[in-house]
């Protein structure tokens, strides 16, 4: 029996509000086979789509080849690329009488001979704003790229990020880079991500058909989240991959679906409306910043960077000390209440993990003496990290713990288990992460 100090219940009603208000959205693990992609704030990308739609409002309703709205746009990309330190190009081409722009970002370093590709169209129709259509595919790709800069990111290979203009009118921007590509260049390209609609308001997650590698990397990432995912059956050819797929480059992407009709089967594994279309204002004026699966937009946007981070090989974001695979994903701690859990998936690693494996936790707390933390491994063996202790009153769990790993396979998914076991005070997981 413990008494609660003075203000003890005013601090733990505070805990639990900032809890209860923490995102509520599905945990989104953040792991790559080396350096951990981070988790996309789905807030920035949101940001980005409201940016969008302002700019179409203040510019006839679309941002469409050749109009106003096309232009803004591309500024507002490239003003964010910039201040972020990537080496940004305009390449201007014509169609239908009216001068077009791609953007391209390239992010200084890695082998020049080996450069992923990562891109999206950021043309709408003129009938509408296209914030779908392709505000999606765009904020995503540039939230990805705007996290190659927060973090530091040097991977092995050159990354270059790329939206593409007048794709409504027959892929002109994508086709007009190819074919003005010298040869040595395309065969550089180790990879071309395309991201085109990827938030669709009744989603499916369709994963493009193409290169073996770059479609198990997606497919991978949504195992994790155990999100079934369909091979994309919406035209193939019919978006920026096309072009590069034709002068050989191995292709891959990601598709929520437009005008084909959800079916039964497909609402049943992931939610949605049988019998409607994938994403009912395609190519409308209802294509506004309401026709957005926040849902959909947030995993999408994780696996684009899980994919960028797997696919780029290697890297270096911490100075070193190991590779590091983190769940920022907050996991609220019921009180007195049953254990619960945060994963993080192990990829690409050999044999067993170390015998000095570190486990980082951070966790709020108003009192951490009512936890109990455990590490559990991916085949189920519980490792104590911290005992419960009536008396240990203090705030937090911030601590690195070094567990004797040695007798457990380093892949599969591995799980940080807290308990609380004593009423009043409540906490949540901030983030934890394993470093070997
Ligand atoms: N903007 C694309 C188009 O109208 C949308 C699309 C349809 C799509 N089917 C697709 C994009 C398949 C990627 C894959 O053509
Ligand atoms: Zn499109
Ligand atoms: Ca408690």
């Amino acid at each position: 029996m413990r008494f609660p100090a003075p203000g003890r219940l005013a601090a733990a009603t505070a805990v639990a509000l900032a809890a209860f208000l923490a995102p509520a959205l599905p945990a989104t693990a953040t792991t790559a086979a080396t350096v951990a992609a981070p988790d996309i704030p789905l807030a920035n990308v949101k940001a980005h789509l409201t940016q969008l739609q302002s700019i179409a409002t203040a510019n006839g309703g679309n941002r469409a080849h050749g109009r106003t709205g096309y232009k803004a746009s591309v500024d507002y990309v490239k003003a964010k690329l910039d201040a972020a330190g990537f080496t940004t190009t305009l390449q201007q081409f014509t169609s239908g009488g009216s001068t077009g722009y791609n953007l391209l970002a390239d992010w200084p370093g890695g082998d020049p001979n080996q450069v992923l590709m990562s891109g999206a169209h950021l043309d709408s129709v003129t009938a509408g704003p296209g914030i779908n259509d392709n505000g999606s595919g765009s904020a995503a790709v540039l939230e990805t790229a705007l996290a190659v800069s927060r973090t530091g990111y040097q991977p092995t290979k050159h990354l270059r990020f790329a939206w593409w203009g007048a794709e409504e009118l027959g892929l002109v921007g994508s086709k007009y880079y190819v074919n003005n590509l010298a040869s040595s260049e395309r065969s550089k390209l180790t990879g071309y991500l395309n991201f085109d609609m990827i938030a669709s308001p009744n989603p499916g997650y369709f994963v493009y058909d193409d290169d073996p590698t770059i479609e198990k990397t997606f497919k991978d990432y949504f195992a994790t989240l155990s999100i079934p995912t369909e091979i994309e059956t919406e035209g193939d050819g019919r978006s920026d991959h096309a072009p590069f797929k034709s002068a050989g480059v191995p292709v891959g992407g990601l598709f929520s679906g437009a005008d084909y009709i959800k079916t039964s089967a497909q609402a049943q594994k992931w939610g949605g409306t049988t019998g409607q279309a994938f994403d009912r204002c395609y190519h409308a004026s209802c294509d506004t910043s309401a026709n957005i699966n926040d849902t959909a937009l947030d995993r999408n946007s994780d696996a684009i960077a899980y994919a960028v981070w797997t696919l780029s090989g290697g890297g270096t974001t911490p100075p070193d000390g190991g590779n590091q695979y983190e769940n920022t994903t907050d996991v609220a701690v019921p009180d007195a209440g049953a254990a619960v859990t945060s994963a993080v998936t192990v990829s690409g690693r050999t044999g067993n993990a170390p015998a000095a494996l570190q486990v980082g936790v951070d966790i709020k707390h108003t009192w951490r003496g009512d936890l109990v933390i455990d590490l559990v491994a991916p085949d189920g063996t519980a490792y104590r990290l911290k005992n419960s202790s009536s008396s240990d009153s203090a705030d937090n769990v911030l601590a690195t713990y070094t567990v004797n790993a040695s007798s457990e396979a380093a892949n599969g998914s591995w799980k940080l288990r807290v308990q609380d076991t004593a009423a009043q005070d409540t906490g949540y997981i901030d983030s934890w992460k394993l470093t070997f």
